[in-house]
Order: structure tokens, then C-alpha cells, then sequence
């Protein structure tokens, strides 16, 4: 049998030994993305049996209502004959398939449709293909590969598994919080130079000492890039994941394995690790790059103004046998103490659009 080689949590402490102890963004870039053992390269870890399930997975009433959305994009936009669908993060590609189901419906969409999938995990990629043979999609190796034609975004807990990094404020400034070994055992440290306050954004230069500022230099440069490509050629991004509207300071990284918490330090790349979102600082990258952004609203508000109680209704008509489970779908994605508060949908499009689900 060939040498499988050193595990993921020897090749990281063999690192921190060579280099000095690293920031929790290589710590997470290596657990999720490693080409060999990085928890995303590996099996597919979404559904029942896997470590979490997603909104898609819960029900197919999901993805038909974000069809509607993207349906509704398009046709504030003019129709184009020809656009881009961009889905990063596609998973199974349950959602895409539920919403296309629904959105080629519309006369013109799927003529116009180029598919587009940003996924790092081979096994997903192939389950991807299978779904989603019939829309022709194609996988960019980067998430905004250039084209002129317009553009829509629909990403759903993808930015929440993009690395953050950690600044704890101390009485001289922040220090960056590191991952090291004692006595053998990885653990939380904090690096000795501080970063002064300027270097901070405004929203938490108030913090007291020992407050945590978390940030995802990631998530900002997908949204920057995503939102410059929306902005010159029209169109808009829609967002779902966990998270809050405005920076501020609070940590929020976790691990969860086969539907549990779990130590982040412990069996790198065996437990997915993810962290909320600042929405409120994605808001300002997109309306820098010249967007309009939504207020944030719930992922149980956007999904009730976009109908998803008489959809419920209806499936459960047609499917009488099914009601019980369809409520308690309904209950899940929208409930207060479910997925429907915790989960904030965000949207930046256009100028002059009014993407469907917002207040506005
Ligand atoms: C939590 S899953 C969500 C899947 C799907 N959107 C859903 O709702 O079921 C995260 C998805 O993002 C992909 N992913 C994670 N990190 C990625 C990265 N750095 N680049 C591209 N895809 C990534 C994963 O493989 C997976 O498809």
C-alpha cells in the first residue's frame, strides 16, 4: 500500500514548528481547502448523514422561491437575451435544480441561461453535473471569469466556510490571535506586536480590552469582486448564511461534526469549521463598487414575502400524504427559534432594481 504521507494536523504543527504559529485564516484555509485532506476536498459532507444540512436539503420550496427571485432579477433588468447565473458553493446543486425547475418556466430564461459553478469539492462538482446536465453548466476556475453579459449571483452558506482572522483588543492596541503548540497541543495565542487602533475599522475602536474583532479578508474580496462585475454589467447578488448586519465585535468561529459542536483545534479537516458573516462590511464593499444594498432581512421574513406559506399550502394539496412533512419543512426554514432568525439574506444589485423579499 503506497505511503498515505503525513496527516493534515502533522503537516500544521510541523508548520508552526518551521514558521511560528499561524493566523486561524491559514488555520482554516488548510482544514477546509487542503488538496488532500482539506475538509472540502473530501466526501460530500452535507445532508442527514453528513455534519449539517442546508436549507436546499430541508426542501425543495428553497430553491423554487429563489427560481422565482432570479426570474423576477431578470426581468427588472430587460430580459438580456443572453446572462450569467452564478451559483458559488453549489453543494449538490439541489437548489440550482429546484430553481431552475421554476425559473425556465419564464419565457426567454432559459434561452438566455449560462450556468455557472464555483465549487472546490470534486465529489460535489460530479453530483453538480449529474443535477444540472440539462443547464450546461461550466465551472470557472475563478469566481468572476470575465464576461461581458450580465449577472446574477445566488450563493447559500458559502461565505460562512471563507477564513477569518481574529484581533483581540488588548491596552496598547489589537493583537492578532494565532494558532501555536504547548507542551505538543495546539492552542489559541495571541501575537506579542500590537496593531494600533487606526488600523481598525470605526465600528470597533470603542471595544474594551479583551473584545474580539473577527474578519473575513475573503468574503471581501469575493464581494468585491463579484460586486464590480454586477455593477458594470448589471444585475445583482442574493446571499444566505448566518450572520450580522453590521461590523462589530464578537467571535463566532466554530466546528461542527456529524451534526455537533466540536473542538476547531481538534482533527483538522475532519470537522467543518465556519464563521458568521459581517454583512454589514460586504454592504459597503458592493455599494463601493456600485450596487444599491438591501437592508438584511431574515431568512424566514425574505421567504414569507416571497410566498413560501402558499407554496406550502399548494405542495400540500397536491401531495396530501406529504403535509405533515412540508409544515414542518415550512417550520424549519422559517421559524423563529429554527433557521428562519438566524439565517439573513442579503441582496445588492443595481441601481433602479427592487429585488423581490426586501422591505423596499
Ligand atoms: C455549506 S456548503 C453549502 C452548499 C449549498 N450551497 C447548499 O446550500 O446546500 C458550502 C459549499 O461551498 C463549497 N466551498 C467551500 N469553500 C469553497 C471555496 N473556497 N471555493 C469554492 N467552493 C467552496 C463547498 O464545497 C460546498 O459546495
Amino acid at each position: 500500500m503506497p505511503d498515505p504521507g503525513p496527516s493534515l494536523s502533522e503537516l500544521i504543527d510541523m508548520q508552526i514548528r518551521a514558521n511560528g504559529p499561524m493566523s486561524i485564516a491559514s488555520y482554516m484555509t488548510l482544514c477546509l481547502t487542503h488538496p488532500r485532506h482539506g475538509y472540502y476536498k473530501q466526501t460530500d459532507p452535507l445532508g442527514a448523514r453528513g455534519d449539517f444540512i442546508t436549507a436546499p436539503e430541508i426542501s425543495q420550496m428553497f430553491g423554487e422561491l429563489i427560481g422565482f427571485f432570479c426570474v423576477n432579477l431578470w426581468q427588472q433588468m430587460g430580459e438580456p437575451r443572453s446572462f450569467t447565473l452564478l451559483e458559488p458553493g453549489p453543494g449538490r446543486g439541489t437548489l440550482m435544480q429546484d430553481a431552475l425547475r421554476v425559473a425556465t418556466r419564464a419565457e426567454g430564461f432559459g434561452d438566455a441561461l449560462h450556468l455557472q459553478l464555483y465549487e472546490t469539492n470534486e465529489e460535489l462538482k460530479a453530483q453538480q453535473a449529474i443535477r444540472l446536465s440539462q443547464y450546461d453548466p461550466y465551472w470557472p476556475g475563478e469566481i468572476d471569469a470575465v464576461s461581458d453579459d450580465p449577472l446574477i449571483v445566488v450563493a447559500n452558506e458559502f461565505l460562512d466556510a471563507l477564513p477569518v482572522r481574529q484581533f483581540v483588543r488588548g491596552t496598547q492596541g489589537w493583537h492578532e490571535r494565532l494558532i501555536g503548540l504547548k507542551e505538543g497541543r495546539r492552542r489559541f495565542g495571541l501575537s506579542p506586536t500590537p496593531i494600533p487602533e487606526s488600523a481598525m475599522p470605526e465600528a470597533v475602536r470603542a471595544a474594551a480590552p479583551g473584545e474580539v474583532y473577527e474578519v473575513s479578508l475573503a468574503s471581501v474580496d469575493v464581494m468585491q469582486r463579484l460586486g464590480k462585475a454586477a455593477a458594470r454589467r448589471g444585475g445583482g447578488i442574493l446571499a444566505i448564511d448566518y450572520g450580522y448586519p453590521r461590523t462589530r465585535t464578537g467571535e463566532t468561529l466554530q466546528a461542527v461534526r456529524r451534526h455537533e459542536f466540536a473542538d476547531p483545534l481538534e482533527a483538522p479537516g475532519e470537522a467543518d469549521l465556519s464563521a458568521h458573516v459581517d454583512f454589514g462590511a460586504l454592504a459597503e464593499v458592493t455599494r463601493k463598487a456600485g450596487l444599491t444594498a438591501q437592508p438584511l432581512v431574515t431568512q424566514g421574513e425574505f421567504l414569507r414575502r416571497l410566498g413560501i406559506a402558499e407554496r406550502a399550502t399548494a405542495l400540500s394539496r397536491a401531495n396530501p400524504g406529504e403535509a405533515a412533512a412540508i409544515g414542518a419543512a415550512l417550520d424549519r426554514l422559517t421559524g423563529a427559534n429554527q433557521m428562519g432568525e438566524l439565517f439573513k439574506v442579503f441582496c445588492a444589485a443595481s441601481p433602479g432594481l427592487v429585488p423581490p423579499g426586501f422591505a423596499s
